[in-house]
């Protein structure tokens, strides 16, 4: 409670409001280090429980695979701090894409934590979420309440910066570099975006990923909007800005990356088709770590599918991504992906070259060519 309130004055919020859900990040032990392992513990010997559905976000390794390839220490301190949330009745569900198990009603309050799943929250799914830090989604899973103030507030989520794309963009890999490119120029701006209205959602999960990798803004807005625009700032994003944004994301042009990796922000079960039907009768090539990453209800829920993909050399791994796992301790140093924001992190969370491409490239590759 003592963190709600503190942070409920630091924005001069009045009250705290319920909320539907929280999700709190930095779960792996590699983002979150040894001193918040004891901060969970007391909190967990303390009684704390979660008073609302409560989902976290993924952690350093799968159950399977990569639990067997990581050092027994990275194990145990992971499991240590998983164990806490159980503890604290908090759903292991290990996913950056809660909105898929649960999908949060319209104009629903939540406390949210991991900066794409905030993004693609109030903006795909209208429900209103700040972007939490990981203790203050906890806290407010603890109490169910959350401060009522920014993207709760109706007048903070009115766009004020008009976004003019000069052309529609055509894949995965171009509305990422959209997010990364706008994210450095809106500051904490709320933007209308043109030209997203026949957008899929697997498109805008990547432009909400991208958008919070490389900015504060927690909200987009698509039209139709009742809104007057002609006073609003402008910016115009060029075929050339998307250009030179997407080949700043990748630092080598090689084409044998060490890993492949689909699944920044967690597949959909319509992305794991796609990949299932791509793979069909195909081979990864020897040497290539090839992985795609999604939440366990989705892999549950698609189980011909990922076998199919299996089946192809790919492993589809729940609770864990790239960017929070230790690549750098299983030697790998370079990495394909079709994710802006991973492309956008590797270099210093993964200490890795990146390349990035749409995802059929980025099979076609795992493939052998
Ligand atoms: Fe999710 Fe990891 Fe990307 S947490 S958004 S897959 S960096």
């Amino acid at each position: 409670m003592k963190i709600l309130v503190r942070l409920g004055e630091l924005f001069e919020s009045e009250r705290l409001i319920p909320i539907d859900s929280a999700h709190v990040s930095g779960i792996s032990y590699k983002t979150l280090g040894d001193a918040p392992i004891e901060f969970l513990e007391t909190l967990a010997n303390s009684g704390g429980k979660a008073k609302v559905r409560t989902t976290i976000n993924p952690q350093s390794f799968d159950p399977k695979y990569l639990a067997k390839k990581l050092p027994a220490n990275i194990r145990g301190k992971q499991l240590r701090i998983l164990k806490q949330f159980e503890r604290m009745g908090v759903a292991p569900s290990s996913t950056c894409t809660p909105y898929y198990l649960d999908r949060p009603r319209r104009s629903s309050h939540l406390a949210w934590a991991e900066s794409s799943a905030v993004v693609y929250a109030n903006s795909v799914l209208d429900a209103h979420t700040n972007r939490e830090g990981g203790p203050s989604a906890l806290a407010a899973a603890i109490i169910g309440k959350t401060p009522n103030y920014g993207m709760h507030e109706a007048e903070n989520r009115r766009p004020e910066v008009l976004v003019d794309v000069w052309k529609p963009l055509r894949d995965e890999v171009e509305f990422g570099a959209l997010g990364i490119h706008l994210g450095k120029m809106l500051g904490d701006k709320v933007p209308l975006i043109q030209g997203l209205r026949h957008a899929s959602e697997d498109n805008l999960k990547q432009l909400s990923a991208a958008l919070a990798a490389t900015g504060m803004t927690n909200m987009f807005r698509r039209e139709p909007i009742d809104t007057e625009t002609s006073r609003m700032e402008k910016i115009n994003v060029g075929s050339k800005d998307i250009a030179q944004t997407t080949k700043s994301l990748s630092t080598v042009s090689t084409q044998k990356p060490d890993l492949v990796f689909i699944g920044c922000p967690h597949c959909s079960i319509t992305e794991v088709k796609r990949i299932a039907q791509m793979s069909e009768g195909k081979k990864t090539r020897s040497g290539t770590e090839c992985w795609v990453c999604t939440s366990r209800y989705i892999k549950e829920m698609a189980v011909t599918d990922v076998e199919r993909i299996e089946r192809s050399g790919f492993h589809v791994l729940t609770d864990v991504c790239t960017v929070v796992s230790w690549t750098e301790v299983l030697g790998i140093k370079t990495i394909m992906t079709n994710s802006a924001k991973t492309a956008h992190y590797a270099p210093t969370l993964n200490k890795a070259e990146t390349i990035l491409a749409p995802v059929s490239v980025c099979l076609r590759t795992a493939f052998g060519g």
